[in-house]
């Protein structure tokens, strides 16, 4: 059974301390286009620094890209999305809702949702037809069919058509990888579930280019270490799970593939995919471009053009489900206590800063701390209130410490240090406090 309750409470979480807005919300919102306000974008930065640390910039054998999202529109027709990327759409003569076709099982009836659509006594379910999923504008000032351009529906594409300009620059050598984030977009039929499904996102692929016949070991491998980089952000173990694609499932593209899945309130769902691309992009970009993409091989004077191990991740899907993993209610002291315990190294802000009392001295010492550490990590100074409330209030962006000036720190010089979790509280010397932090809010 969806657990909605929870899934309502982290909408509204979200948007009253600044995680995620919907889009244009002045006017009515945008259907499934949303915005991050100020800690959702240092959230969604934070995985996708993590992210980029663990595939470049620890690695030496891959690069990094920042491809265009406009595309030349012969990389969509040989990359097979113009004819492919399709899903099955039906109409509903009666209350004009669409739905797709292969999900009718989990649309609820927007006349009854106690039951699912078609099955209404009402219902008048259209035959599907296929609908493609790329978002069309045109380029240049004139309307007309030969100046259409997509908006990219995955990153991938822009690695593949610049694959030799890199391996020319970089000096690498197959078997290497290009990794890259950026926006894609989907004109997905039906959205939803927040920042879950959406029109517009973010993607963290990278396209690991091997000699054919070495692209199963690649994929198992790449398998491991995706996974346990999921591990490492501090999800859940229990909530983790690999899902192999049927037959049915497999992408125009793919020989294997496998999502990594996470157990959702509303169910498991996938929040990373790994596929085994097989040659079929370059050897589509070679003959739709008709440039030559191989690959020279020195130590075997061989030719040949690689295969493409993929792994291909959601920054927003990841972020959801950073919000999702971390949200917990406790009952403290007969109160409800609301924490996000993200793993200090993608929490917004690091540490909260407060005098203890507003006179003796202690804001004018904790502002000075407060802006000495924010030179190193995101802080947050705040006076107003109970130190119980504002411990409260950090507990609520997920702030791993809060640091408190009181009348001690003013004769030696420490101050106290509280720790979400635990809510235990340490003595630590104010002038050892960067050192002290940055030990436990790097990875
Ligand atoms: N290049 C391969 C590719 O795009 P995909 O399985 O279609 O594969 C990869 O997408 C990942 O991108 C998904 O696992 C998901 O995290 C994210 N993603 C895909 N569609 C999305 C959408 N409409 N909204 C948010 N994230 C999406």
């Amino acid at each position: 059974m969806a657990d909605t309750t929870l899934m309502d409470k982290l909408v509204s979480l979200c948007k009253r301390r600044g995680f995620v807005f919907q889009s244009s919300e002045i006017y009515g919102g945008l259907g499934s286009v949303w915005d991050y306000g100020p800690l959702g974008v240092a959230l969604k930065k934070n995985v996708k620094d993590r992210w980029w640390r663990a595939m470049v910039h620890a690695r030496d054998d891959i690069e990094g890209l920042d491809a265009a999202i406009l595309m030349h529109p012969k990389v969509w027709e040989a990359s097979g999305h113009v004819a492919g990327f399709t899903d099955p759409l039906v109409d509903c003569k009666t209350c004009k809702a669409r739905f797709r076709a292969d999900k009718l099982a989990d649309s609820p009836c927007p006349q009854k949702p106690s039951k699912k659509a078609g099955e209404h006594s009402t219902c008048e379910l259209t035959e599907p037809r296929m609908f493609n999923l790329m978002f069309k504008t045109f380029m240049g000032p004139v309307e007309e069919s030969a100046s259409v351009v997509y908006l990219r529906p995955e990153t991938a594409q822009g690695i593949y058509v610049n694959y030799l300009n890199v391996l020319q620059g970089s000096r690498q050598k197959v078997p290497f990888g290009i990794a890259q984030i950026g926006k894609a977009f989907r004109n997905e039929i039906t959205p939803g579930n927040f920042i879950f499904r959406t029109r517009e996102f973010e993607q963290m692929e990278m396209q690991f280019f091997v000699k054919p016949g070495a692209d199963a070991e690649w994929f198992e491998q790449w398998r491991e270490l995706r996974m346990a980089w999921h591990h490492a952000l501090g999800l859940n173990p229990a909530k983790l799970r690999w899902h192999q694609h049927g037959e049915g499932e497999l992408a125009h593209y793919a020989k294997a593939a496998y999502d990594i899945e996470y157990e959702f309130p509303f169910g498991w769902n996938e929040i990373e995919g790994i596929h085994n691309r097989t040659d079929f992009d370059l050897q589509r970009h070679q003959a739709a471009s008709g440039k030559k993409l191989e690959y020279f091989e020195p130590a075997t004077n061989e030719r040949f053009v690689p295969f493409i191990v993929e792994t291909s991740a959601g920054a927003d899907r990841v972020t959801l489900t950073t919000l999702v993993d971390a949200y917990r209610e406790e009952q403290v002291e007969g109160e409800t206590r609301v924490v996000l315990g993200f793993h200090p190294s993608i929490a917004p802000i690091k540490v909260g800063v407060f005098p203890l009392v507003k006179k003796d001295g202690m804001p004018e010492f904790a502002t000075r701390l407060y802006h000495d550490l924010k030179q190193q990590v995101p802080a947050f100074y705040d006076d107003s209130g109970a130190v119980g409330r504002r411990y409260r209030r950090m507990d609520e962006a997920g702030t791993p410490f809060c640091v408190t000036v009181d009348g001690q720190t003013l004769q030696d010089g420490t101050v106290t240090v509280r720790h979400r979790d635990s809510m235990t509280q340490d003595r630590v010397a104010a002038d050892t406090l960067r050192v002290w932090l940055r030990e436990r809010t790097e990875d």
